[in-house]
């Protein structure tokens, strides 16, 4: 048992180790273009930025998710049916979980899958309070690498993988294709009677205007968000990037369907990380993320390519973004 918050349950932790987040990003740097992976923006304050970035006015996907949720839960909650084991892929401040939660019949346990220990601690304290009966089993780790998941002590009638907030769209096509084969795989060996399913956020292609509004937010928060990448390298790596001369960049790119963001640096330089010495020149694009938005049709087609079929899809009236329930097979 670890912490005040945390006593009353059991935290797998199996964190990425400063070793990995170094590999990784001198990986990124040697590369032509170069590059940095997104899931390290969600450090405590990347989480916290990322709430944020959720409330200001020009991002919708989070608003919009949750009026689909409450304005669907009860047929969301019997396509799913009762008493299921709820794997979360992350784990942000709950409330499309929560909803979730109360409305699912007898559920069994939750296990959320979060990279970031804060938001994680945070979020199961907050759902042990409420859903006292239901079993809490937080995993901290890295959900894109193949995991074995802590099993209920109640047998599920069956497994429901939740990845809610279109995080998908964060995934390279491949990537996303594989983690969506890795959910069928878990939702189906989860335990229970039944082959499970995965509930998921998409967001949804646009207008140009709404995307770019959505990813350069007038405040500035999306902007502080992505350099602080940056000060988490400097922090845990003891690289010395000089924030001053970096900005923040996101383009929608409609022939690839997605928002590309890249930490632009703003005057040649070169940067130290882990003894290895990396050169900018003005005006170089280092890739930080993808955002990648879907037609129904074309997630559909990848869906089935992972061996899921899409049993329900419930959207907003301006079809911004759905939420879809993939069945195995
Ligand atoms: C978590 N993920 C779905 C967000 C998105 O919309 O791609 C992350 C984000 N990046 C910038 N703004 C929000």
């Amino acid at each position: 048992m670890i912490g005040t918050a945390l006593r009353r349950f059991q935290l797998e932790d199996r964190r990425p180790r400063r070793d990995e987040i170094l590999a990784d990003a001198l990986r990124g740097l040697a590369s032509h273009p170069k590059r940095l992976p997104s899931k390290y923006f969600y450090d405590a304050r990347g989480s916290q930025l990322f709430e944020r970035i959720c409330e200001q006015p020009e991002y919708y996907p989070t608003r919009t998710e949750l009026a689909i949720m409450r304005d669907n839960v009860g047929a969301i909650a019997a396509a799913l049916g009762p008493n299921v084991r709820v794997v979360e892929y992350g784990s942000g401040s709950g409330l499309k979980t929560r909803l979730l939660l109360r409305h699912l019949q007898s559920p069994v346990a939750y296990v959320p899958v979060e990279i970031s220990r804060s938001a994680l601690t945070e979020s199961v304290t907050g759902l042990g309070h409420e859903f006292p009966y239901i079993e809490m089993l937080p995993v901290c780790a890295d959900f894109t690498r193949p995991i074995k998941l802590p099993r209920a002590a109640r047998a599920p009638r069956q497994t429901v993988v939740y990845f809610p907030g279109s995080t998908l769209g964060n995934f390279a096509p491949d990537d996303a294709l594989r983690l969506l084969r890795q959910m069928r795989v878990e939702a189906g060996q989860g335990g229970g009677a039944l082959n499970g399913g995965v509930l998921i956020g998409i967001d949804l292609v646009k207008d140009r205007a709404a995307l770019e509004a959505a990813y350069n937010d007038a405040a500035g928060v999306t902007a502080e968000f992505t350099l602080n990448l940056l000060l988490r390298l400097n922090r845990e790596l003891g690289a010395d990037f000089d924030l001053g001369g970096f900005r923040h960049r996101a383009r929608w790119h409609p022939l690839a369907g997605r928002i590309e963001t890249h930490i632009v640096s703003t005057r040649a330089q070169r940067v130290r990380v882990g003894g290895q010495v990396f050169e900018f020149a003005e005006g170089e694009p280092m890739l930080v993320e993808y955002s990648c938005k879907y037609s129904l049709d074309g997630f559909a087609r990848l869906a089935a390519r992972a061996g899921l079929r899409v049993a329900g899809v419930w959207t907003d009236p301006a079809r911004q973004f759905s939420v879809q329930w993939l069945a195995c097979g």
